[in-house]
């Protein structure tokens, strides 16, 4: 029997550790995930005491900015996009780790200053050499920072640097192999961190502790009782004011090839034999690398796009995709895609995993269900004793929780039976929210833990998949071609089509 301290969940997941210190080296500081996500992140793990009195920040960007300037700037990200500034100490403490060096990433100079700075630093914040390059700049700068961080030999040390790079990683499957080619020329896998932030979510954490610290899931866990399996991520917001991004990148990049494959590969892979970061991500790709479209000859079979149109949401009129400043009138760049996918091995042959995910959605919200098989034979004859298949649902976010739908009797003399549907709430059980992604990850980064971060054959073999789709929809396009469906409603007809052929529909949400 495993006693607690041996159990190798409890002892692997989340330990109380600290990183070593270190200089955290942010590209791209004068950007706005710096100001909204990471430096609020390393405040609130300063706040929550997870990091060394040493730990040192040096945001890098091509403005002209002073270290008071970023100092400043930083403040007010905290404060409006984070729960603010609770205690003037522990800001004051943090804000003298804080530093800017100006520089352009196609300047070799201005790698030799940062290098310069960055040893000054060791001296003055006992920082060791010890650094994590955080890479929060547009993608197209991602090849050129690597190549001068390599030549300026700052990621030469494996056992002192770390990269860590933004999505997306790559735009196709030739665009992520040319970069893993950029990143092996200077630094070993074990250097690098590509992140996901949805691996950063607790919930998405929780489908490895759901599916491998319980033992009644798994054996049901296939395709000899699973009959299908669905995944949403839907979103409220538009394009906002990110059409610049969007358009060469739409749902399917946005969302798809990262996040949501995430999902599908912790609900589909094998048992890993440890919690190693990578035995579970070598179970990852091998999920991966058996999966495909459904039906690549005729793609409506297994892939379908849309675009939403002018609406109504919360009672506000809301532009269409077309409509939003930035965006081509005649853009096909899909806001809504669903994909039908089959995983071909011994667990999931022929279960297919239907995936959706879209802008200006009726709701937010982001949900993995299981649908189980029809009971074998059915003794209940009336309307009124249906046997309903049962759903377990993993709810991501918000109103985080599980829940298990299932047939019950209805009180009474009657025979009639209902739905139901056994809950569990992570806001409810556990009493505390389940935290920002990013601090987590960064955290993880600085520890060296590449558990929760993507490994370069995972993104690539992903981009795989996707390729397909990818090719057909580049083609040139009249626009009118592109289904579309109207804001605050959900999916177009086609992709409803998609799962009513199979004689299945999408659960409402
Ligand atoms: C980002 C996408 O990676 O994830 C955005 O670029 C999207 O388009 C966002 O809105 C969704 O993240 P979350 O955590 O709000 O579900």
């Amino acid at each position: 029997m495993v006693t607690l301290a041996e159990n190798p969940l409890r002892v692997g997941l989340r330990q109380e550790r600290t990183p070593e210190p270190l200089i955290m080296v942010i590209f791209g500081a004068s950007g706005d995930l710096t100001q909204r996500k990471l430096v609020p992140a390393l405040y609130h793990l300063k706040q929550q005491r997870r990091l060394p009195a040493e730990l040192t920040i040096v945001g890098v960007a091509r403005r002209e900015w002073s270290d008071d300037y970023f100092r400043q700037q930083m403040r007010e990200g905290i404060e409006e996009f984070s729960d603010g500034i609770q205690s003037e100490e522990v800001w004051n403490s943090f804000a003298e780790g804080l530093f800017y060096c100006p520089g352009n990433m196609d300047d070799p100079q201005a790698y030799q200053k940062l290098k310069t700075r960055l040893e000054e630093l060791d001296g003055r914040r006992g920082t060791m050499g010890n650094r994590v390059f955080y890479l929060a700049v547009s993608p197209k700068f991602f090849a050129e920072a690597i190549q001068q961080l390599g030549a300026a030999q700052m990621l030469a040390d494996p056992l002192k640097t770390r990269l860590v790079i933004e999505k997306p990683f790559g735009r196709d499957l030739g665009s992520a192999q040319s970069l893993n080619k950029v990143v092996q020329e200077v630094c070993a896998e074990n250097q690098v961190y590509r992140i996901d932030h949805y691996l950063g979510k607790e919930t998405v954490q929780n489908l490895l502790i759901f599916r491998f610290a319980n033992a009644i899931f798994e054996p049901l866990w296939n395709r000899q009782f699973v009959d299908h399996v669905q995944i949403t991520v839907a979103e409220t917001v538009g394009v906002e004011e990110r059409a610049g991004y969007y358009e060469t990148s739409g749902a399917l990049r946005d969302m798809v090839q990262n996040h949501i494959m995430q999902l599908l590969c912790l609900t589909a892979m094998e048992p890993p034999n440890s919690l190693d970061a990578d035995a579970i991500r070598t179970e990852k790709v091998k999920v991966v690398q058996a999966m495909r479209l459904a039906d690549i000859h005729n793609l409506e079979n297994s892939a379908i796009r849309g675009q939403y149109t002018q609406g109504w949401m919360k009672g506000e009129q809301v532009p269409g995709y077309h409509q939003e400043p930035g965006v081509s009138p005649k853009s096909t760049t899909p806001t809504y895609v669903a994909l039908k996918l089959l995983i071909d091995n011994w667990r999931w042959q022929g279960v297919p995993f239907y995936l959706r995910t879209g802008k200006r959605l009726p709701k937010k919200v982001s949900e993995i269900s299981i649908h189980f098989r029809q009971v074998p034979f059915l003794i209940f004859q009336s309307a009124a004793q249906q046997a309903n298949p049962n759903v377990l649902a993993m709810r991501i976010q918000p109103n985080e929780g599980i829940s298990l739908r299932f047939e019950a009797k209805m009180p009474g003399p009657d025979l009639r039976t209902r739905s139901v549907d056994m809950n569990f709430s992570y806001g409810s059980f556990f009493g505390q929210s389940t935290g920002d992604a990013y601090d987590r990850l960064l955290l993880d980064a600085m520890l060296g833990d590449q558990t929760l971060f993507t490994r370069g054959d995972e993104v690539e073999e992903s981009w795989r998949v996707l390729t397909p789709a990818l090719t057909a929809w580049e083609v040139p396009t009249d626009p009118a071609l592109v289904p579309t469906y109207e804001a605050g409603t959900w999916e177009p007809e086609a992709a409803e089509l998609l799962l009513n052929r199979d004689g299945r529909r999408w659960r409402r949400l």
